[in-house]
């Protein structure tokens, strides 16, 4: 188990909240994978799944978290500060991955909540604008202002010089939220069944010849985008058979 120190902590609204640790020099990952990490109580180790939300060149590791009520983790490491340590598995694994997916022209991510935050890690990564023409990020959520993650997030790669450069025009952020009233409302599967995210993106609908998905969200959510995938006539891959899309439930507790 690593054991590393909480650099900084970001509290979006009062169920979610992002924070960067130290960064093992041995420890290395794949853009888009999760690791268990947590806290020591009592002597025990207290862990969860987390994707990391930093690339894979970024000298700290960023993580984004829901603040669950009562949660045996969350509910500690909500309260984290500078200096705090947490236990980190050595081991980092997940289907999110580039290796997961057959080469392609457009690349989806399609994600509600948390679920942004093994994109973020991805569309930080320069080897996904090596694979793919254009980078379509979408963010789902309740209220609106649950998607400050996702735009503070546009903001970092804008303000990056290397990273501007290298991302260009080529990456798209599209937000919806489902209970207020916003440019985009509507869940995702419903802005995808009726092509408001295509015409929105300038895009034709899902084909296997050009278009590549990951989604990440709750287990309805996946099930319900999954199905919509294969509508298109897209097909689920992995690490040993890459295909047309991939699926990972956002990690909650
Ligand atoms: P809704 O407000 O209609 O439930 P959650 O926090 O429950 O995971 O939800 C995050 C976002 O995902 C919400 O906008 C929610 O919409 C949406 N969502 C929940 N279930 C699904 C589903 N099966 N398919 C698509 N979007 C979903």
């Amino acid at each position: 188990m690593y054991r590393e120190s909480v650099l900084d902590t970001r509290h979006y609204t009062d169920t979610l909240f992002s924070f960067t640790t130290t960064r093992p020099p041995s420890f290395r990952f794949r853009s888009g994978e999760f690791v268990m990490i947590g806290l020591e109580t009592d002597g025990k180790p207290l862990l969860r799944a987390y994707s990391i939300a930093s690339p894979n060149w970024a000298d700290t590791l960023e993580f984004f978290s829901i603040k669950v009520p009562n949660g045996p983790l969350t509910s500690r490491l909500q309260k984290v500060k500078e200096g705090d340590e947490i236990i980190m598995n050595k081991k980092p694994t997940g289907t999110l991955v580039l290796d997961a997916l057959l080469p392609g022209k457009t690349l989806y991510l399609i994600s509600t909540g948390t679920g942004i935050a093994p994109f973020a890690s991805i569309i930080r990564d320069p080897e996904t604008y090596e694979r793919y023409e254009r980078v379509i990020l979408t963010h789902s959520c309740r209220w609106v202002a649950e998607l400050q993650y996702g735009f503070d997030l546009m903001k970092v790669i804008e303000e990056d010089e290397t990273l501007r450069e290298i991302v260009g025009d080529r990456l798209t952020h599209f937000t919806s939220v489902t209970r207020e009233d916003y440019i985009h409302t509507g869940r995702i599967t419903k802005l995808i069944d009726d092509d408001t995210l295509f015409k929105e993106v300038g895009e034709a609908p899902w084909s296997p010849d050009k278009d590549r998905v990951m989604i990440c969200g709750s287990t309805a959510m996946i099930k319900d985008v999954s199905e919509a995938c294969e509508r298109h006539g897209l097909v689920e891959g992995s690490n040993s058979r890459p295909a047309h899309f991939v699926v990972e439930k956002a990690f909650v507790g």
